[in-house]
């Protein structure tokens, strides 16, 4: 059996294969479906199978090309989940099919993740906290000296548009502005005209009972980068980081990752902010500690002076999220979503606590009330 290392898992992550008496592992061990990662597998993906020797405590990493997708599910979480009808994208001025919205194969963008993007969310016919999102699309843009060529107001008028030629009312838009076509040379001078695309969709991250019941989380080794790196402040297409970080978690099975900084202090998890909460008191990472300026944890701070509860920034630790009374995390795409486990460890009762559900019942209010109006 080759050991080829972790590069080429893909599928799924099975519980241990057990061996025979001869050392050798039985492959018709039945193999129960642990966790998979946000792709579908198909024939020819690899299993990544927790070998155990004899003495039972050594393990290793084999795998073993897939032979069949029985029993293997979809993974739940959908991310940008396709609405019935094809959908109508704005890329570069223009509304095009989906099927024709294409960018080159040179665009900076996908060459080197050089752009910025937004994750928006639109409630009952508003864009919730459109302007915050634009101030911080504008910020990432001036950050890695990148020119968008378009106006505030155009970009409104744009996201906007784009909302009303897929008839939507509640959903989730990606704004993104790429670098622009160049060569295959890094140098963002060879990229004459960054690239806008604006996709308007549904979006559902999470099941109704993941909010009810609450996320279990991991720490995970890869680290937040610190701002020496790439400021985690700028959202750029470079999210490779949080996309190990999130595969971390699948393969231990969580929903989410915790992230750390070089400190070993929690930044965030791979797309949403961190809460604590103890004693009646919530407490979320600094800035500076790697956290985005959420703009669903700014909500968060809105709602915690509004319910008087005392909510500051501070330096947070595994420790702290262990002894938690409870934990929140916040995030667009995410909303705000309880967290019951997290290391292994239960955190408070096991069950969404009593300030998570008001903040999340008064998020929920929010959210249905105002934004920017899309239809009128
Ligand atoms: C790394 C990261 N942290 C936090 C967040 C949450 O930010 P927001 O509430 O503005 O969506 C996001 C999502 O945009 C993110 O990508």
């Amino acid at each position: 059996m080759p050991l080829r290392g972790r590069q080429t898992f893909c599928a799924a992550i099975v519980d241990s294969a057990e061996c025979n008496s001869a050392g050798q592992t039985d492959w018709k061990s039945v193999f129960r479906l642990k966790s998979c990662l946000n792709c579908r597998p198909n024939i020819g993906d690899f299993f990544v199978l927790t070998k155990t020797t004899a003495d039972g405590d050594s393990t290793t990493l084999v795998e073993e090309p897939r032979k069949t997708t029985r029993g293997v599910k979809p993974a739940n979480e959908s991310g940008l989940a396709k609405t019935a009808k094809p959908l109508t994208i704005f890329l570069d001025g223009e509304f095009v099919p989906e099927e024709d919205a294409k960018v080159s194969v040179f665009d900076h963008g996908l060459l080197y993740g050089d752009g910025i993007f937004e994750g928006i969310r639109f409630y009952n016919g508003g864009v919730f906290r459109l302007e915050e999102h634009l101030e911080r699309l504008w910020d990432s843009a001036r950050s890695i000296c990148l020119e968008v060529p378009m106006s505030r107001s155009e970009m409104t008028e744009a996201l906007l548009e784009t909302i009303r030629k897929n008839d939507l009312r509640d959903g989730y838009i990606r704004l993104i502005v790429t670098r622009g076509v160049g060569n295959l040379g890094l140098n963002p001078a060879q990229c004459k005209r960054p690239s806008v695309i604006i996709i308007a969709t549904t979006i559902a991250l999470y099941s109704k009972e993941m909010y009810q019941n609450g996320l279990t989380v991991v720490t995970v080794a890869t680290r937040r980068t610190g701002p020496g790196a790439l400021n985690p402040a700028v959202k750029s297409l470079n999210y490779l980081n949080n996309v190990m970080a999130r595969i971390e978690a699948n393969l231990s099975g969580a929903d989410e990752a915790l992230m750390l900084n070089d400190q070993g202090c929690i930044a965030e998890c791979t797309a949403d902010n961190v809460f604590v909460i103890k004693r009646g008191e919530i407490f979320t990472p600094p800035i500076t500690a790697g956290a985005l300026r959420g703009i669903t944890r700014s909500v968060v701070f809105e709602i915690a002076a509004e319910l008087g509860i005392k909510i500051s920034e501070t330096d947070i630790s595994r420790h702290d999220v262990f002894i938690a009374d409870e934990c929140l995390l916040s995030g667009t795409a995410a909303e705000v979503v309880p967290v019951v486990k997290a290391d292994g460890r239960v955190i408070g009762t096991g069950k969404p606590g009593p300030i998570s559900l008001r903040m999340i019942a008064r998020f929920r209010e929010i959210t249905r009330e105002g934004g920017t109006p899309i239809y009128s």
